[in-house]
């Protein structure tokens, strides 16, 4: 009777799923952890892999994706999202390696983010509402990527990154530890600026160095590297490579003082980035 039961089930599973194509809105094929708690209209697709203690909101949707312990995503959040158009991708040899996306345990991502596959996320970070990640940025631990900023991918942010809203983080953008940066800053890395035509070196995205804080509004050209503990005025254009520890402003931006000493990164984390010295090299 039972085995009758269960075969009726089989039947009518198959019935639904192959004729009707109606999936189960949760794969039998995912992992998930203990204590799952989600709202209405959630999918989780084949290959999934949830830790222990997830929470998810209405209407999340999980690809390609493996979500650490104690993540919460909330509603309306794509992870594991597939690139269809390509995009820029074209420039970079990593475009064929497709790898599931990783959130990092205890990482909190707001509601209406759009995180592509290919994406690394470090452990309690902090992902805003409307975020866009594409594929293949990498971001460290305790980092925060503020409301509505997006990420072209195939680039790298450290950790305790702190950026804020609506900030533009191009390709091959190589952002290190400990920097701020202040809302609507850009991040370029193309000369020519329409990529139908000659591409750019692949190398072009900036490199902002460890403790830099950069003010609202500010433009960071390619292949531009801001040094350690600068600080950028708002609304500079930075043109040309900055010295560590220069304060810049204007447009060109010049250098136009150094960073005073209270505005500095604490004395033990300095020591720890420059190897047992309170400065970084050539102070
Ligand atoms: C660059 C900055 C740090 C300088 O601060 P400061 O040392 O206190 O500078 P002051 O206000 O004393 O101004 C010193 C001079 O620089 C000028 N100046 C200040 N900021 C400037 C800027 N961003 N661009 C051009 N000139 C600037 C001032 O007009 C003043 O010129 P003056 O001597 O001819 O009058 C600051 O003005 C700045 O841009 N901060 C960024 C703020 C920000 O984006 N915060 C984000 C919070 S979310």
């Amino acid at each position: 009777m039972k085995d009758a039961r269960k075969d009726l089930h089989r039947e009518i599973r198959t019935l639904l799923e192959d004729e009707y194509g109606l999936r189960p809105s949760v794969s039998r094929a995912a992992k998930i952890g203990s204590g799952l708690r989600r709202g209405r209209d959630v999918i989780i697709e084949n290959g999934v892999e949830l830790g222990d203690g997830v929470q998810l909101g209405h209407r999340v949707s999980l690809r390609n994706c493996r979500v650490g312990d104690g993540v919460r995503i909330e509603d309306d959040c794509i992870i594991g999202y597939a690139n269809l158009t390509g995009g820029f991708s074209h420039r970079f040899e990593e475009r064929h390696v497709i790898v599931p996306t990783h959130i990092g345990a205890g990482t909190l991502v707001r509601s209406g983010a759009v995180i592509y596959q290919s994406v690394t996320v470090g452990e309690n970070c902090w992902i805003n509402h409307r975020v866009v990640l594409r594929e293949h940025t990498r971001i460290g631990d305790h980092s925060c990527i503020g409301t509505m900023s997006d990420s072209e991918g195939y680039n790298s942010i450290g950790s305790h990154v702190l950026i804020h809203s609506q900030v533009f983080l191009c390709s091959r953008l190589t952002i290190e530890d400990y920097v701020f940066v202040a809302p609507h800053t850009s991040f370029t890395d193309g000369n020519p600026m329409n990529f139908a035509r000659e591409v750019s070196s692949p190398e072009a995205g900036p490199v902002i160095r460890f403790g830099t804080q950069i003010g609202t509004n500010a433009v960071i050209l390619p292949r531009v590297t801001v040094g350690c503990e600068a600080l950028i005025g708002a609304s500079a254009v930075v043109t040309k490579d900055v010295p560590p520890l220069s304060l810049v402003t204007g447009l060109p931006g010049k250098v136009v003082g150094r960073v005073p000493e209270h505005l500095r990164m604490p004395e033990a984390l300095r020591r720890h980035y420059y190897g047992g010295r309170a400065d970084p090299e050539g102070i």
